[in-house]
């Protein structure tokens, strides 16, 4: 039966024939789908939108029901009951609805359905009209996402939640099967998967790539991005045996943030990753390097803080003169309760047999060897006093003869062992050996702090025999806690690129200033580095808030006024770093108290704080910030000299204006 015989009466003549035949040319041209359907609601014409949207053809499609063809399943029988209700009752319907094409695919339309009345009123046809909105859903659906994924990575602050939280999402964005992080090093060209979601990427969670031309590796060495739609035929893939049945398509990307490396993101696919999502990808993985930068800083200056605290402790044991044992058995236990260490033990050299004798252990299940004194030479202690290195083993380095330290690996399941010689005046005195059940991965700094607590191992055995040594590993010891403050500035400018130089500017302006105020050495000390750490605060203050381009909402406003309590909070139970603390705390009060954190007022505010103050508007000011361009030299005076008895001191903004315009600060 053809379609127009159903429409179309019977008997017309040629000019209304024409006149039907153009409307039903424009109803084809129509950009949304339209049906008509009798009372019943079976299809008696279509357009070519309609087609095209549900993929059927005309001969497809006549006589049936939409609902038979397009049903999708996805709304509960009240939907399509309050539907009929509507049209029956002579009213318009209109709402969204999902339906399936013919190949299955599901998609969003809105849609109205218009009951037509007939002469005596009575409804004899419906007119469906339907626009198909399936990508705005789905642009509505991710930015939804996306802004839950802003939203939750502000609040996060460990690197695994990071990381996970942003390959859930990519899941849930991406029509993706699986998506995996893996961090890559370097030096031995060795990948491992960190953190894994969904079924594809499950089975390659905690898995070790050693070969250095894995997809990873490449990735990572090129900064180029991988994409295969065949990653099993394409052969490059270093595990083929953990790909799901359903995957097929793989896309590997570096997360890389102005030159701090974080890792690589791969998602696994049936089908590629492409435009729209592609985009996406990318957008995601440029807010990840900048998030699992700032959590990995953040967690950083953490441990970093960890370690100050346990040589304070042994610091503060070794001041009060206690009893070397009791020193070297305080020692273990911090090392053992504060750091990823899972055993160590102290051995001290006797002059008369040559032999290492053991002092202190901890974490050590048996004690296999523990009382037994070890040979020169022999063992893992014996090797460092004989070679004066720090030195890292695994149990293949044992040689088979040394039946006793086997056994003892074996009984404790030790995987590896690092071994740090004491050193008196370059004479070993002693061995300080640290053992782990599993590998606890490498750190730059590791190796350094632990010949720190070495050090202080020294100065404990020596303490009060031998006096100037225990001055020698002071300074080592302060040193250290300088190194570690270095270490904090540079990754603070590390973060805030656009303040890069401002820590040290500020510094050394605030000494040449502070000098001149008639501070003495010490007090010099603690001045340069409370400015080094004047706003270690901010390490603590999200990316989003911190890089802004604009100016701060109220809600921001209250996160970035903590920066001051931040860094007191960080820095107070260092007590090295406490008389230091003057300018972090009170840097942003002013003269007239409607500063933060206290609102202090004149000079309850610390001096150092109200020099500080002034410098460090002066840098801020003539430097560019992601919320403003940089004022020009004399702009910046003329606003300082106004702040005078407003936001400054009146009697340091003289001082502080004379040096500048005398160039002193360059020139120093
Ligand atoms: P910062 O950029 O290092 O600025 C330090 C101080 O210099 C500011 O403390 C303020 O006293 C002064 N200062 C900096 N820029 C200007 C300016 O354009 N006009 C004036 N009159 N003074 C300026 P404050 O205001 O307590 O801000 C502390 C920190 O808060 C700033 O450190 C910056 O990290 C952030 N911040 C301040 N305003 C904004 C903003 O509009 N947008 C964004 N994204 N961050 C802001
Ligand atoms: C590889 O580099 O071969 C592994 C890729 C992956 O982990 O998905
Ligand atoms: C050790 O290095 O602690 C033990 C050495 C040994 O038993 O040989
Ligand atoms: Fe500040
Ligand atoms: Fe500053």
């Amino acid at each position: 039966m053809d379609t127009q015989e159903k429409i179309y009466p019977v008997n017309i003549d040629d000019q209304t024939y024409r006149q039907l035949v153009l409307l039903e040319t424009g109803l084809n041209a129509a950009a949304s789908g339209i049906v008509i359907t009798d009372i019943h609601g079976n299809i008696i014409w279509a357009n070519a939108a309609f087609e095209k949207l549900t993929e059927y053809c005309q001969v497809e499609i006549i006589g049936k029901n939409p609902r038979d063809l397009v049903y999708s399943g996805k709304h509960p029988k009240g939907f399509y009951k309050n539907l009929w209700d509507t049209i029956l009752s002579g009213q318009v319907w209109e709402g969204e609805i999902i339906n399936r094409r013919k190949s299955g695919e599901f998609y969003t339309e809105e849609m109205s359905i218009t009951p037509v009345l007939d002469a005596a009123g009575i409804i004899s046809h419906f007119i469906a009209v339907k626009r198909d909105i399936t990508e705005r859903k789905k642009q509505e659906l991710r930015q939804q996402a996306l802004a839950t994924l802003t939203s939750s990575l502000r609040h996060i602050n460990t690197r695994a939640e990071t990381i996970q939280s942003i390959l859930d999402t990519l899941l849930e964005l991406l029509d993706i099967e699986g998506a995996v992080f893996a961090r890559h090093d370097t030096q031995t060209g060795q990948s491992i998967v960190e953190f894994s979601a969904g079924p594809a990427g499950i089975p390659f969670q905690g898995v070790q790539i050693a070969d250095t031309n894995s997809i990873v590796g490449q990735v990572y060495e090129t900064n180029y991005p991988y994409s295969s739609e065949r990653v099993r035929e394409d052969g490059s893939i270093s595990r083929p045996d953990l790909l799901l049945d359903n995957v097929n398509a793989l896309t590997c990307l570096k997360l890389d943030d102005r030159g701090y490396e974080v890792g690589v993101i791969c998602v696994l696919g049936e089908k590629p990753v492409v435009n729209g999502n592609m985009l996406m990808l990318n957008v995601i993985a440029d807010m990840a390097s900048s998030a699992i930068q700032r959590v990995e800083l953040f967690e950083q200056a953490q441990k970093r803080m960890e370690r100050l605290a346990i040589l304070r402790t042994i610091d503060l044991a070794i001041s009060v003169n206690l009893d070397v044992n009791l020193i070297m058995n305080i020692l273990v236990d911090q090392i053992v309760s504060k750091l990823p260490i899972d055993a160590v033990d102290i051995l001290m050299v006797d002059a008369n047999t040559q032999t290492l004798r053991h002092m202190a252990s901890r974490g050590f299940a048996t004690n296999i060897g523990l009382n037994a004194n070890v040979r020169i030479g022999g063992g893992l202690a014996g090797k460092v006093a004989e070679y004066k290195r720090t030195t890292r083993i695994f149990k293949s380095d044992i040689a088979n003869d040394n039946v006793d330290f086997l056994t003892l690996w074996e009984k404790e399941a030790f995987i590896e062992g690092v071994g740090v010689p004491l050193l008196l005046n370059d004479r070993v005195v002693g061995v300080l050996e640290f053992f782990n059940r599993e590998e606890k991965g490498k750190e730059d700094e590791w190796f350094s702090f632990l010949e720190t607590l070495a050090g202080q191992t020294v100065v404990a055995m020596e303490n009060g025999r031998l006096f100037e040594s225990s001055i020698k590993a002071n300074e080592d010891l302060l040193k250290a806690y300088d190194l570690t403050i270095a270490g904090w500035s540079k990754a603070m400018d590390l973060r805030d690129r656009e303040t890069e130089g401002h820590t040290r500017r500020v510094t050394e302006m605030t000494l040449i200033l502070a000098k001149s105020f008639g501070f003495n050495a010490e007090q010099i000390t603690q001045i340069r580095r409370g400015a080094l750490l004047h706003d270690i605060g901010k390490l603590g203050i999200p990316d989003a808030i911190l890089h802004k381009a604009g100016p701060l909402t109220e809600n921001e406003w209250v996160l970035m006024r903590k920066h001051p309590v931040l860094a007191y909070e960080m820095l107070e139970s260092i007590e090295y770093l406490q008389p230091a603390l003057d300018i972090p705390y009170c840097h942003h009060e002013k003269w007239d108290g409607s500063g933060y954190p206290c609102g202090l007022k004149g000079e309850e505010i610390p001096l150092a704080a109200r020099i500080f103050s002034v410098v460090d508007v002066y840098d801020a000011l003539t430097s560019d910030r992601p919320y403003r361009k940089a004022w020009s030299q004399e702009k910046t005076l003329k606003y300082i000299r106004e702040q005078a008895g407003i936001h400054f001191d009146p009697n340091i903004v003289p001082i502080f204006i004379a040096h500048v315009l005398q160039d002193s600060f360059s020139r120093e």
